[in-house]
């Protein structure tokens, strides 16, 4: 049977932090019932699609899962234990906010089936951690922590953003020689991406935000690298680290276009050759499913031609780059004969790489990687 990631949303969370544009309300508790019946409801529009499938992984994104109560999350397991078939999932993801987590609710996740957990830090720094809005302090976090080991979960992920405003490298590279001296076994580590309509826009755009030059932001990443590299962490994907065997199942399936399923408001799918997304208006989704409709806002279908172009784009992020007999295997085409041209001018530029019929970014290109995206699309 076909395997499928299924990810679920949850937009709640206590408060709104100055750099997020995740589709999240505070101050909504009140909708959360609403909300979980609505969410079972549309998982039950596609039992029958999903009878084809068998689910290997889930992801509990955010939002913040963990904001809300844990029967909530038990009531969806209990939906997709009885009505889907799972008896084959290999991992099952809750991301948690440090100041939202107790004993009990990381003990009933454990119990329910939830084998690992993502937990947003974003810095070690409480100066910095005040300034982009969150609502918890590094200590928090350390509870948060060691709660979850003691919880029995033994596969942590941990989220820090590097770029943020008045943040220097020693402050990044002391973020990581922390998470990695409590022995994390993955860490995403993103870059500071200043999305439109937040807080920290407005601030950009009125001049009143000290961000890293940009020298700065890219010695954050590549000094991060060779750390976390040293301490034995493998650099997987563009953005994300982990202890061998720790890789995240549930992303792979994004970054190599297999089979995914979104539910909740404003979730991406990927079925055949349909990707398909929710509404992120909260009164669209809900009325859309009140009436008895998917609660879908839009739809395309991909064509054999941009299903190559997909494969590649989402194929560089990872840092193995893709491998020309896998893209043989799944297209039936030459890697070469589709995009020789574009990967040569690349090669020459020494952007790209090729090793053991493996095409990857080099060094300077993960740092210049969307001309080389840009130059994948069609005209
Ligand atoms: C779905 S979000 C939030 C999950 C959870 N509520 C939390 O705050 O930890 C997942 C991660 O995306 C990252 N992120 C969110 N907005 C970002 C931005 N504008 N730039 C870079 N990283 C961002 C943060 O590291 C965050 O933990
Ligand atoms: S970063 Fe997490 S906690 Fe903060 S607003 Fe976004 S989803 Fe909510």
């Amino acid at each position: 049977m076909k395997k499928i990631a299924v990810y679920i949303h949850i937009p709640f969370c206590s408060s709104k932090c100055y750099y997020c544009d995740f589709v999240s309300f505070p101050n909504m508790d009140n909708r959360i019932d609403q909300y979980i019946n609505y969410l079972i409801k549309e998982m039950d529009m596609y039992k029958d699609i999903l009878e084809e499938y068998t689910i290997d992984t889930i992801f509990f994104g955010g939002g913040t899962p963990s904001y809300i109560d844990e029967k909530h999350i038990g009531r969806i397991f209990e939906y997709i234990y009885s009505n889907y078939n799972s008896s084959e999932i290999n991992e099952i993801t809750i991301e948690a906010n440090p100041e939202t987590v107790t004993y009990k609710k990381l003990k009933t996740y454990k119990d329910i089936g939830i084998n690992r957990i993502s937990i947003g830090l974003q810095s070690t720094k409480d100066t910095i951690l005040k300034e982009i809005g969150r609502r918890h302090t590094f200590d928090d976090f350390l509870k948060a922590y060691e709660t979850a080991r003691k919880a029995g979960f033994e596969n942590i992920n941990v989220d820090l953003i590097f770029g943020l405003p008045n943040q220097t490298v020693k402050d990044c590279i002391h973020s990581l020689d922390t998470v990695v001296a409590l022995g994390v076994e993955h860490i995403s580590y993103y870059s500071l991406i200043i999305e439109e309509g937040t807080l920290m826009d407005k601030w950009y755009k009125e001049g009143k935000l000290k961000l890293p030059d940009e020298d700065s932001e890219r010695e954050m990443y590549h000094r991060a690298i060779e750390f976390l590299e040293a301490k034995g962490y493998k650099h997987y994907e563009i953005s994300n680290f982990a202890r061998e065997g720790f890789e995240c199942r549930h992303n792979l399936f994004y970054w190599k276009i297999k089979p995914y399923i979104g539910f909740g408001i404003s979730s991406h799918s990927n079925i055949g050759n349909k990707r398909f997304w929710n509404y992120k208006n909260y009164n669209e989704y809900t009325s859309s499913l009140k009436n008895g409709h998917f609660p879908v806002e839009g739809k395309e279908y991909i064509d054999e031609n941009m299903k190559m172009i997909e494969y590649m784009i989402m194929g560089l992020r990872l840092i193995d780059g893709v491998d020309k007999k896998e893209f043989k295997d799944i297209f039936k085409v030459d890697l070469d004969d589709r995009f020789g041209m574009v990967l040569e001018k690349y090669k020459k530029q020494g952007l790209l790489t090729e090793e053991d019929g493996n095409i990857r970014f080099s060094k300077k290109g993960l740092d210049l990687s969307n001309i080389v995206y840009v130059d994948l699309l069609p005209n």
